[in-house]
């Protein structure tokens, strides 16, 4: 006998006796056996539910494991602890959870099952009933991506891409059709520079991956405004080791899937997804300033970049800062398009007192300093690239 709602879901089960319930009510499960310890912080993420054989182990240690689903700061999957010796505190805290059931030695089978069935079964009613509709966007039919990276550090990858998103955002009339993804996982800035915390738990992502949808990823997006969704990890120096290949590229998939336009904040150096992503883009922009070293190191990386693609897919580049020459021997756009061997894109004016100010209050320079020449410029850039994208995609 087993029960047909456990087929393919994971199950914990702390004693080494309940691995005798896989031929029976456990069948088609898949059984992780383990000890009290892996209760420790466990999540209904990492498994349908725990089965605890209350036999196996000494008082003191069962009523710390207990204590320990207890006090998790996310709730545990159901619990059902079973055995022929129950001590009555430790019930007791069991039934603090929000799901568990006990089952006293000895018992058939049939008990089994039911105690597992009736636990799923609540708990699925419970989600339903008390999960509000998530804010999911509006599915498109695949976003628009746009790519933005940094020729060189602090050339302004991450202030025209923020730039770029709010742009985009001013000519939906949709909420959430916007998503900005601070791809720079370790020490992005798109959340200091927007006033947002950032909410992308890298960690948490990874063990999400295989499971990941439009409703979950919502858990990880900071709404910025009504249009704009944020994606973007807190400060962690090994964020980019904790976030395997796979996890990044799904989240990508999904985000491409749930809103209209994605704009990515690319880092400099090369990750093991890096390619994969800039494939998948219809834009890729590479951020030079005005100097002689940005302008090869730009030339250089759009040359690495299409090389390495080799789907013909070319990075456009972008130059920021554009100042008078009035103050000194900094490259005019036509110098700066010779070093670089082709035309650029676009350029932007410098603006600094605009772009500190905005960095300063938190939020796009469009929301602080309108009137500034970065905002007309990037509505330029946008307005070009839109009508390309729009007319590539029409093709
Ligand atoms: N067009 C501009 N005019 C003036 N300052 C700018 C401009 N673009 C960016 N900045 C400033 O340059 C610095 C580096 O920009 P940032 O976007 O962080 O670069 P990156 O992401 O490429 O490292 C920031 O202080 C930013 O405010
Ligand atoms: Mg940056």
């Amino acid at each position: 006998m087993s029960t047909q709602s456990l087929s393919g879901r994971r199950v914990l089960a702390i004693g080494p006796a309940l691995a005798g319930l896989a031929d029976g009510p456990l069948a088609g499960a898949q059984l992780e056996q383990a000890t009290l310890a892996r209760l420790i912080g466990v999540t209904a993420a990492e498994a349908d539910l725990i089965i605890i054989d209350a036999d196996a182990w000494a008082d003191p240690a069962l009523a710390a494991g207990i204590q320990a689903l207890t006090i998790s700061p996310s709730p545990p999957p159901p619990v059902l602890l079973v055995g022929s010796h129950l001590p009555t505190a430790v019930v007791r805290n069991l039934f603090r959870l929000d799901h568990s059931d006990v089952l006293e030695a000895p018992y058939t089978p049939e008990a089994v099952v039911a105690a597992i069935e009736g636990l799923l079964a609540a708990q699925t009613a419970k989600t339903a009933a008390a999960a509000p509709a998530p804010a999911v966007p509006q599915a498109a039919a695949v976003a628009r991506c746009w790519a933005v990276i940094g020729a060189v550090g602090g050339s302004g990858a991450t202030t025209l891409a923020i730039e770029i998103a709010n742009q985009l955002c001013g000519r939906q009339a949709k909420e959430k059709s916007v998503c900005l993804i601070d791809l720079c996982l370790a020490d992005g800035s798109a959340g200091p520079y927007l006033g947002a915390s950032p909410t992308l738990r890298v960690a948490d992502l990874a063990a999400a991956a295989d499971k990941l949808d439009a409703a979950m990823l919502q858990a990880f997006v900071t709404p910025v405004t009504k249009q704009l969704d944020l994606l973007a990890a807190p400060r962690d120096p090994q964020a980019f080791e904790a976030a395997p290949r796979e996890a990044i590229l799904r989240m990508l998939e999904i985000a491409c899937e749930s809103y209209d336009w994605v704009i990515l904040d690319m880092p400099r150096h090369r990750r093991s997804w890096s390619l994969e992503v800039l494939g998948g883009c219809d834009e890729m922009l590479v951020i030079s300033e005005l100097t002689v070293p940005a302008l090869l190191a730009a030339r250089s990386l759009s040359d690495e970049i299409e090389r390495d693609l080799g789907s013909g897919q070319k990075p456009k580049i972008v130059l920021n800062r554009l100042a008078s020459r009035m103050f000194g021997p900094a490259p005019s756009m036509a110098e700066a398009e010779r070093a670089l061997q082709r035309k650029a894109e676009g350029g932007v004016s410098s603006d600094w007192e605009a772009a500190a100010a905005s960095v300063n209050l938190g939020g796009p320079i469009a929301t602080h300093r309108p009137k500034s020449k970065i905002v007309k410029d990037v509505q330029q850039l946008v307005d070009r690239l839109a009508a390309h994208s729009v007319a590539t995609k029409a093709a």
